[in-house]
């Protein structure tokens, strides 16, 4: 029996130790393991419910019908849900982010997040943790990482079962902040689906796959400890290298603008006269900024004076995917 409508809210998230590069593509199994946090302040709400009167699956986003590309990605995804659930019907999805989208803020990972938990919901599916964390990763790897809450640590491996994520330590473990300094609002022009497939083109692709392996206990360690100093300085590294396979691509894939180098450049000015903040990139222009919650409003101040910088999105470290009572439709 299948539920009416579920919906489901989850968070973006951003990785300190970056997935980037697969060793299966159909499954999204990435060559290393990760490490992320929640952002509280960019989440995507979505509703679905499966009806079968529908002639076919019905997607919005931002109330607006969904392009046809990702339409068909989501249906490809409640594909995954109807088979687990062993039911056929087409399905209403409706979802809204509270940030703009493809534009370094992971709007793939809270999306499929979201869709994951309240796809599955909707079919009547009791999914634990976990399970719910492999449905999302098929989805979109990065949305493995925005099920559980907190820091989370997604594990790399070869087959579909062992790669999961789960929670290393909850939100309130430690105040670390991450404003994002949006310098782009527009889609990128290569996803980083078909980034993650050039990966192996990089002659520096195997020298960050070791390097990421030695910085991520490092950076696991550092958020235990909250020592601060070590986890940016480490994560700072991490996202250099990770673009760096990125622009060593072929084609070669420059997320960067002006602007983005304005941030970084300002970032280590500021941390030369003793305002710590670090920098890490996701596959687009902004740049978030890491710093402790003693710092967040000088930090956040600093970024909105820089040109370029059109807003500040202030995150804490966020919960897990939740289920919400009140539907979009
Ligand atoms: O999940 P995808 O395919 O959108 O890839 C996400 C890639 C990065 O955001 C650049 C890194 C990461 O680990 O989130």
């Amino acid at each position: 029996m299948t539920q009416a409508k579920a919906t489901a809210i989850s968070c973006a998230n951003i990785a300190f130790i970056k997935y980037w590069g697969r060793r299966d593509h159909a499954l999204r199994l990435p060559l290393n393991d990760s490490i992320s946090m929640n952002l509280d302040g960019a989440t995507t709400i979505t509703t679905v419910a499966f009806d079968p009167a529908l002639p076919a699956d019905e997607v919005s986003i931002a109330g607006a019908p969904a392009p046809q590309r990702a339409a068909h990605r989501v249906s490809e995804h409640l594909d995954r849900v109807r088979m687990l659930a062993g039911i056929a019907e087409p399905a209403r999805v409706a979802s809204r982010n509270s940030f703009p989208m493809g534009a370094g803020i992971a709007s793939s990972a809270s999306a499929f997040a979201a869709l994951s938990a309240a796809a599955s919901a909707a079919a009547g599916l009791t999914l634990d943790e976990r399970e719910l964390t492999i449905l999302a990763r098929l989805g979109s790897g990065s949305a493995c990482r925005s099920i559980p809450a907190g820091f989370v640590e997604w594990h790399a491996a070869d087959t579909s079962e062992e790669s999961y994520a789960e929670s290393i330590a909850p939100p309130e473990h430690w105040d670390l902040r991450d404003l994002v300094a949006v310098v782009q609002t527009e889609h990128k022009e290569v996803g980083s689906t078909r980034g993650q497939e050039l990966v192996d083109a990089s002659p520096f692709a195997g020298a960050r796959l070791a390097a990421a392996g030695r910085a991520l206990p490092v950076i696991r360690a550092a958020i235990l400890a909250r020592d601060f100093t070590a986890f940016g300085q480490e994560t700072e590294q991490e996202a250099i290298r990770m673009h760096a396979v990125a622009m060593t691509s072929q084609p070669s894939l420059l997320y960067w603008s002006p602007e983005t180098v304005r941030v970084l450049r300002a970032v280590r000015a500021w941390r030369e006269n003793g305002l710590e903040a670090y920098c890490t990139i996701d596959a687009g222009a902004n740049v978030h900024v890491l710093c402790l919650g003693a710092d967040a409003a000088r930090v956040a101040a600093a970024l909105s004076t820089l040109p370029g910088v059109r807003e500040v999105i202030a995150n804490r470290p966020g919960p897990g995917t939740r289920l919400a009572a009140e539907h979009l439709f």
